[in-house]
This record gives structure tokens, C-alpha cells and sequence, in this order.
């Protein structure tokens, strides 16, 4: 697919047909993703995909909203930062995330970022779970010292998503000559 066509592609999509995500797939997303820049070339980004559909669909359960999606996927990709690597892991694993998601679309995949970060498991509750270690008693493999920046959902769509309007207008972009 055309750079531009991905681009024009991806949408936050938040409906999953239940197939699985192939594993070869899964690779060759992560792979790319990988390619990723970071501060400094630190390079403190991990990505655990998950392709038990018993412990996807458990990561739903991280928030009480906006994650319950992921009880229809077909795999997810958790987002692990190694905070002792770089002060801006954070915005490294942003970027990575962003990178897997546009990577998804070019194999004919559908994705949505699920956020953990600070959130806590209960909307309404501070001193409910911390999403973070909720995420990290579902797996145990999360490697020590890595903090869950998010869970990208992913799957294949059973809608087409709309796409994002071709131009918002200009006050968004700006220029100077
Ligand atoms: C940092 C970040 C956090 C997000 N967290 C969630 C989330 O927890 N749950 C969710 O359903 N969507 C989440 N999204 C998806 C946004 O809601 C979505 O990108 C936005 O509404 C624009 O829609 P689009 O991605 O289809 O263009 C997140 C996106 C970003 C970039």
C-alpha cells in the first residue's frame, strides 16, 4: 500500500470480527515498528504481542472505559518502556505505537490504542487498581523493570470506519515565508 493510502487509511477502530491475528503478521508489523526513532537512540521500547484470546480479552478489563474493546480482538501489543533507559521513554513508546499502528493498516489489520500510562482501573475511584498493575499481574512475563505505557487492540474489522476528512480547514497547519 501507498504511503499516503495508510496514512488515509487508519482510523481508530473499536469493532473486531473475533479472527485471530496470524503470528507472522504479528511479526512483521513489530519488525517494522522497531525502525522507530527514540531520544538519543535509547531504544527503550519493548512490544509483547499477545495472541491468547483468553488473556486479550482480559486486558479489556484494564479501565472500566474506552478498553472493554478489547474483548473482540484478535491479538493485542502491549507497549513496555524501559524508564532507566531514557527520561523521554514515554514519547519513545509513543512514537513506536504510532509507527505499529500505521504498520497494522498496510497488512490489512484494523488497531486502537487502549491507554494505561497513570490510569487507574475505575474511572471514579483514585484509590482503585493502578491499569499499570493490573496489566503487569495479567503477565507476569512483562520483563522487570518495564513500565505499560499502553495496549494497542488489534484485529480485523467488521465495519469499514469512515475516513478522516480529507482537509479540516487551515488553522491547523501554518506557514511561514
Ligand atoms: C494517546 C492516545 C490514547 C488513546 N486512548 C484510547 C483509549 O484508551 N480508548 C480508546 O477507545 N481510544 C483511545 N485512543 C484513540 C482516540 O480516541 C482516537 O485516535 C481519536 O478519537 C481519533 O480517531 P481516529 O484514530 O480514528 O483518527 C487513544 C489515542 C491516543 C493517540
Amino acid at each position: 500500500m501507498e504511503f499516503k493510502d495508510v496514512m488515509k487509511k487508519r482510523r481508530s477502530t473499536r469493532r473486531y470480527t473475533g479472527q485471530p491475528v496470524e503470528k507472522d503478521k504479528l511479526m512483521r508489523v513489530m519488525e517494522l515498528a522497531l525502525r522507530a526513532p527514540s531520544s538519543k537512540n535509547t531504544r527503550s521500547t519493548r512490544l509483547m504481542a499477545v495472541t491468547d484470546l483468553k488473556r486479550v480479552h482480559e486486558l479489556g478489563k484494564l479501565r472500566d472505559w474506552g478498553s472493554s474493546l478489547l474483548e473482540e480482538a484478535g491479538a493485542a501489543i502491549i507497549i513496555l518502556g524501559d524508564e532507566s533507559a531514557s527520561p523521554m521513554w514515554q514519547t519513545n513508546a509513543t512514537i513506536m505505537a504510532t509507527c505499529l499502528q500505521l504498520a497494522l493498516v498496510d497488512e490489512g489489520l484494523a488497531s486502537c490504542w487502549v491507554h494505561v500510562g497513570d490510569y487507574r482501573t475505575l474511572q471514579d475511584d483514585p484509590e482503585s487498581k493502578r491499569s499499570e498493575d493490573y496489566v503487569k499481574e495479567l503477565f507476569p512475563e512483562i520483563p522487570e523493570g518495564y513500565r505499560v505505557w499502553s495496549v494497542i487492540a488489534v484485529g480485523y474489522a467488521d465495519y469499514t470506519p469512515k475516513p478522516l476528512p480529507e482537509y479540516e480547514g487551515p488553522e491547523r497547519i501554518l506557514f511561514v515565508e
